[in-house]
């Protein structure tokens, strides 16, 4: 068997999408792998978005058999969703998609970088570990019903590039070079959703940007949180009634959000206005550093 690897054109998208679902639905023992994620686009929608995102993919001849995704926000990366055709699992394929993305890291020059795993795997645990990932504290996916409508926050008054800024100033706070502007262009340039803020006297206070529905990370009936900084626990806790405000105004029933535990003024926000986790997984960390996640960091985002 001889692996190339080189990064996915546009005509291996749907390809690589199949794999994706095929991948995780029968790792997770769905009775029909297939309906893994069903109606959400975690692969093609980074492959649009070159600015933050790149992709490696294992070919063995002509034929995809595994793919990687790697994210740049700024001196944070973190790879995934990493998928090889079952068929080709235990052949050393998760270790030649893993070797090229720790040199687009290097290139990259992050100071950091990260995933998320399915903590009760032995194997998964171990492929990270080889590449210098060390598992850390539980990252909790969590959703809560948007029953009624709360007071929506009100829209950021400024252009893009402002909002850019700004948000880069919050993130920043939390880790130097910390830079989600590629994540927001992609979101925004697609469609894929809206970016939510709330304001703290003159300046940005927190900011998330959410994902709305099908044919974006979120799925169907589903606004998800892929990242959210907060200054402090009071614009928090107004970042979260402001998602929930756009879920109702945007006819999804379920706001989906990651914390790390770690985080756990966060986590403990998130316990006290309804959410409940769905899904466990675990941060793992190169080196074991602690990137922007610290107690009292009103951060959201997992690392899928
Ligand atoms: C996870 C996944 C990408 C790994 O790809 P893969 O090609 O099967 O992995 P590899 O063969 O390169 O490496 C697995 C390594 O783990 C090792 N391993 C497996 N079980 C182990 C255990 N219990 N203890 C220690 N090492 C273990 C293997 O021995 C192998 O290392 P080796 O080559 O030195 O022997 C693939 O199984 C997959 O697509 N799974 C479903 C989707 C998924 O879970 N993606 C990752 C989400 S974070």
């Amino acid at each position: 068997m001889s692996i190339d690897i080189r990064p996915l054109t546009e005509r291996d998208l749907p390809e690589a999408d199949r794999i994706f679902r095929l991948a995780f639905g029968t790792f997770m023992g769905l009775p029909d792998p297939m309906t893994f994620a069903a109606g959400a686009d975690l692969t093609a929608t980074r492959w649009r978005a070159p600015a933050c995102n790149a992709t490696v993919g294992a070919f063995d001849g002509d034929v995809l058999v595994g793919s990687n995704y790697v994210t740049r926000w700024g001196s944070f990366g973190f790879f995934g969703p990493l998928t090889v055709r079952p068929d080709y699992w235990s052949k050393g394929i998760g270790q030649l998609l893993l070797a090229p993305t720790m040199e687009i890291f290097a290139r990259w020059g992050v100071k950091q970088s990260a995933l998320y795993t399915f903590p009760h795997s032995p194997k998964h645990l171990a492929l990270y570990q080889k590449f210098d990932f060390w598992p850390q504290r539980l990252t909790a996916l969590m959703t809560k019903r948007v029953a009624d409508a709360p007071a929506a926050a009100p829209a950021f008054e400024g252009s893009r590039a402002d909002l850019l800024a700004q948000a880069r100033d919050v993130s920043g706070a939390m880790f130097p070079g910390l830079d989600v502007s590629g994540e927001v262009d992609a979101l925004l340039d697609q469609k894929l959703g809206e970016v939510v803020t709330v304001r703290d006297g003159a300046s940005l206070g927190a900011f998330a940007v959410c994902h709305v529905g099908p044919g974006s990370e979120a799925g169907p009936k589903t606004v998800y949180v892929k990242f959210a900084a907060a200054r402090d626990g009071a614009s928090f806790a107004k970042l979260l009634a402001a998602c929930e405000a756009l879920a109702a105004r945007r006819g999804m029933g379920v706001v989906l959000a990651g914390v790390n535990t770690v985080c756990s003024s966060a986590y403990q926000t998130m316990l006290a206005q309804g959410y409940r986790t769905q899904y466990t997984g675990v941060a793992m960390q190169r080196g074991n550093g602690a990137g922007y996640l610290a107690a009292e960091a009103f951060v959201l985002g997992d690392w899928r």
